[in-house]
């Protein structure tokens, strides 16, 4: 879907018929699978503020794209969950050097992690390895299947400390202050509400919290990646800066990708 080489549909098709045998048998227990979105609890309401004047500009939408500009940059379409195959694929590790960035992270036990925009739970299972058995991943989607794939994946493979959560369009649905880091892997240049978006994780974030934002480098025109799924460092600091997160540094390990990391403010 986003480059020319496409994996075998194969592993997802076996994934796709395991997960509607576990949906058969617990269709009640992935009812309540999801987490209610804690601001809709009335101790957590924080209103979003206005973006700032002309961030957003509405226009005809390219290829890839859903037409809404913010600061400039066309947002991308979501990818459906049946592209979870190239999530997923074997390949991954390599070409993104996946495990290389679970160490850059850093995390240990006893962190509370976000993974918003968690997809099939590519990163939120060792991350929930890596911070038990005192912390917890919060993984945040807007697809419902996306949500049901990664929570059966973690009854299958017994990891307990991780809270599945059904995501809005423009709010990732968490307490204020509840999280030490918030991971947003090849997520952010599809929110098609970003300023609302990165001011509730803002507002998730504890005092002095981090943001890891992982995107394809769109200044190196040999990452193939089609142009509105990647981001440059440039206009990825306009914007998180624009949401009140302060920028820290360019980590340039990975082989294609950014990782950026902000933070927000200690007080
Ligand atoms: C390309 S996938 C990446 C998944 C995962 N981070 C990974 O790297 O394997 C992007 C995911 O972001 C999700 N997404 C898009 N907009 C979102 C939003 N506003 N809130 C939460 N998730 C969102 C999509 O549903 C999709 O599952």
């Amino acid at each position: 879907m986003f480059i020319e080489r496409r994996p075998s549909f194969y592993l997802y098709a076996v994934w796709v018929r395991m997960l509607s045998t576990v949906r058969l048998l617990s269709a009640c227990i992935a009812l309540s699978a999801f987490s209610a979105c804690e601001s809709d609890r009335k101790d957590s309401v924080v209103p979003s503020d206005p973006p700032p004047a002309n961030a957003y500009t509405d226009n005809e939408a390219t290829r890839d794209g859903i037409g809404r500009t913010y600061f400039g940059r066309e947002i991308a379409q979501v990818m459906g969950h049946p592209a979870i195959y190239w999530l997923e694929r074997g390949t991954r590790e390599s070409e993104e050097r996946t495990d290389l960035l679970m160490q850059l992270l850093g995390v240990r036990d006893g962190d509370d992690v976000a993974d918003i925009g968690a997809g099939s739970g590519y990163f939120t299972l060792p991350l929930a390895r890596a911070v038990a058995p005192n912390g917890i991943v919060f993984a945040v989607d807007i697809q419902p299947e996306m949500i049901d794939f990664l929570a059966a994946r973690a009854r299958t493979e017994n990891v307990d400390n991780i809270k599945p959560i059904l995501g809005k369009i423009d709010d990732v649905c968490l307490a204020p202050s509840s999280v030490d880091l918030v991971l947003l892997v090849d997520a952010y240049h599809e929110f098609d509400h970003p300023w609302e978006m990165m001011r509730s994780i803002a507002r998730a974030l504890r005092p002095g919290g981090r943001v890891a934002l992982v995107e394809y480098r769109a200044e190196d025109p040999d990452v193939p990646i089609k142009p509105l799924h990647k981001m440059s460092q440039a206009q990825a600091r306009i914007e998180l800066e624009a949401a009140g997160l302060f920028f820290e540094r360019n980590d340039s390990s990975l082989p294609i990708q950014h990782l950026l990391w902000f933070r927000k403010p200690t007080q």
